[in-house]
């Protein structure tokens, strides 16, 4: 046993030598008992990273939960967390920080329940090895096949099969050669390089740092010689290099920097670039950190880049090595882990952050989600909590990216909601969808200003949203005609008479709502362009989906005109007998009683219904649109 003094000197020792040391990120996963916190509590022990006063305690504190003589129960030096204790279980990401004479360690601890499933991502996705760990008295369990699967899609490739509890089947080989058997005909179907099992018995000490007295049959390496010699996965400075240019540095016509913060790989003098999406190529010429030139840059570092030639490049563009197989898309197929209790819909609108760069994204298609215990394909209206699901995923804007699989900087991203701010997915790109590469923006002769121009006035959508029997309609009707006695050129798309045509295939779901927004918003954008002015009278109960339309159009040309009706009074005119229909449980989902409408936060035009008449109202509206 050590001495704290003694440990201490050790730490300044590994200190010292660590700057010379790589490290490697590790993910251990197993199920609830498999013996995890135990497994990292004796590698911190037998590593003698553990001061005499903790074991003292460590062993108080076993006698008190049942733990006979002086064995310790290493869980507890892991299971940090007080609530933890009391459940007994790991919950959350932890992150355990080890150094040997050889490597240092960066080890993410994650719970096995299934409803953490993306605390597991969350720490899968920067372990470059996969320790998982299999009772060898219970053998695999359905977590172990998720947990492997979860690996592989985050493309660990390297996993250590740790069949733990050997000392329960008597170190018998051939029940852990059983095992491995069946863990390598299920892992045939995951896309995994390397594939090793080593017994161990974290309670003993087997074959974790020191060789097994135990187990003479077994001539492999410990888990430790394993984990100190085992190649890193590529990390982000050894992918290609990535710089998007935050902004162009000009002080004088002299000088043309770019500054930002390089994403993945090296940045040297005199290295061919490219700059992206246009494609032009150059040099680098210098490579500048406050006053100091440097000779190169590497991931991470905030510096400004001037090039070998003038290139007209602005902010948002990226420089990215000359031979690099990066490219720019718009559309994607992905992998997609859904991480909130708030479903996934096709065509809501999310940010997507990749790397430091955050456009709108929408989901596309819903290809299929993977049951994670039999690996099945199912398809899907929506992703729920925790789904693994691959889809296509589009973005308003070209983005700089590479697959996953090759660059994980610029292969991984995630979804934002827009309103809460919150992430709701984590995603890697599998590969660019050929239709957006095949795709061009055509240019007109003919453009929006000159159909302005040839109208007399300026196009713009106005947005009515609000309850059924709220006065939409109404509004929006009155509204085209004192607009059409205005000579202004309008056309009004109305949630009904929409519905009975180019949206007669979708319901009422949340999924077909967003999707009856999103082609509202799409014609609209193209009747806008027509030099029309568009209304349209749709519930559109959904926020985001009325932020997404928004999105659509230039600044000034969308006008959110939010009808407020109290619930009660939409639900006293009852125009349509609908309200009294869905009462009596005849309509689902019907809004404001068995689905919910979001109220807009900062509409542009507010209008109570109750407290003026409809004359006065579109009066009003008339003066504040300026529609002339
Ligand atoms: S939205 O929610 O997708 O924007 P939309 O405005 O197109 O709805 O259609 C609403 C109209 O459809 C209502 O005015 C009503 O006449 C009819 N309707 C039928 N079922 C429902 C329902 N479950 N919820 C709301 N409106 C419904």
């Amino acid at each position: 046993m050590v001495t704290k003094s003694e440990a201490l000197k050790q730490v300044n020792k590994y200190l010292q030598g660590q700057a010379k040391l790589d490290t490697l990120r590790f993910i251990t996963c197993g199920s609830v008992d498999d013996g995890k916190s135990t497994l990292i509590g004796r590698m911190f022990f037998e590593a003698q990273m553990i001061y005499e006063d903790q074991v003292k305690l460590l062993q108080t504190d076993s006698k008190k939960i049942g733990t006979q003589g002086d064995n310790i129960d290493f869980a507890l030096l892991v299971d940090g967390l007080s609530s933890e204790r009391e459940q007994g279980i790991t919950i959350d990401v932890a992150y355990r920080f080890l150094t040997t004479k050889h490597r240092k360690f960066i080890i993410a601890d994650t719970p096995g329940h299934e409803q953490y499933t993306r605390n597991m991502v969350t720490g899968a996705s920067t372990a470059d090895v996969a320790v998982i760990l299999i009772d060898a008295s219970q053998g695999i369990l359905p977590q172990t096949r998720r947990h492997s699967m979860i690996c592989s899609v985050l493309g660990i490739s390297k996993v250590i099969v740790a069949v733990n509890k050997m000392d329960l089947i008597k170190y018998k080989q051939k029940k852990f050669n059983d095992i491995f058997d069946s863990y390598n005909t299920f892992a045939n179907q995951l896309e995994f390089d390397q594939i090793t099992a080593i017994p161990i018995s974290a309670l003993k000490g087997d074959n974790i740092i020191h060789k097994s007295s135990q187990m003479h049959w077994y001539q492999g390496p410990t888990l430790l010689d394993f984990l100190e010699t085992v190649d890193r996965r590529t990390s982000s400075e050894d992918c290609t290099l990535s710089f998007p240019i935050q902004w162009v540095n000009r002080p004088n016509l002299n000088f043309r920097g770019y500054s930002g913060t390089i994403e993945s790989g090296t940045a040297k003098i005199g290295q061919l670039i490219k700059i992206l999406p246009s494609g032009e190529t150059a040099a680098i010429r210098e490579i500048i950190l406050f006053e100091d030139k440097l000779r190169s840059a590497k991931t991470g570092q905030a510096v400004t880049i001037r090039l070998d030639k003038e290139i007209d490049a602005s902010r948002g563009d990226v420089i990215v090595a000359r031979n690099t197989n990066c490219g720019v898309s718009d559309h994607f197929e992905v992998n997609l882990v859904w991480m909130h209790t708030e479903p996934g819909y096709i065509g809501r609108s999310f940010w997507l952050k990749i790397g430091t760069t955050q456009v709108n994204a929408h989901i596309t298609t819903l290809k299929y989600k993977v049951n994670i215990n039999t690996f099945e394909h199912l398809s899907v209206r929506q992703l729920e909590l925790n789904d693994l699901a691959v889809v296509n995923i589009k973005t308003d804007q070209k983005i700089v990216f590479e697959s996953y699989s090759d660059c994980k900087p610029l292969g991984a991203f995630i979804l934002i909601d827009r309103m809460s701010h919150q992430t709701v997915a984590a995603g890697m790109i599998k590969f660019s969808l050929r239709r957006a590469t095949n795709l061009f923006q055509q240019k007109l002769n003919i453009n929006k200003e000159n159909r302005r121009q040839l109208n007399g006035h300026c196009s713009r959508v106005l947005w009515f949203t609000g309850l059924s029997g709220s006065g939409k309609s109404t509004l929006a009707n009155a509204l085209e005609k004192k607009l059409h006695d205005l000579g202004i050129h309008t056309y009004l798309l109305d949630g009904d008479n929409v519905r009975l045509g180019l949206n007669n295939d979708l319901g009422f779901t949340d999924a077909d709502r967003i999707e009856n927004i999103r082609r509202i918003g799409e014609v609209a954008r193209l009747m806008v362009d027509a030099g029309i002015v568009v209304l349209t009278a749709f519930i559109s109960p959904f926020r985001a989906e009325r932020e997404m339309v928004r999105d659509l159009f230039e600044k000034g040309e969308f006008f959110e005109i939010f009808v407020d009706t109290p619930l009660h009074i939409a639900e006293q005119r009852d125009p349509k007998g609908l309200y009294k229909k869905a009462r009596r449980g005849e309509i689902p989902n019907f809004t404001g009683i068995g689905s919910p409408y979001e109220a807009p936060l900062k509409p542009n035009i507010h209008i109570k219904t109750s407290e003026h008449s409809v004359s006065k109202i579109i009066e009003q509206l008339i003066l504040k649109l300026n529609l002339q």
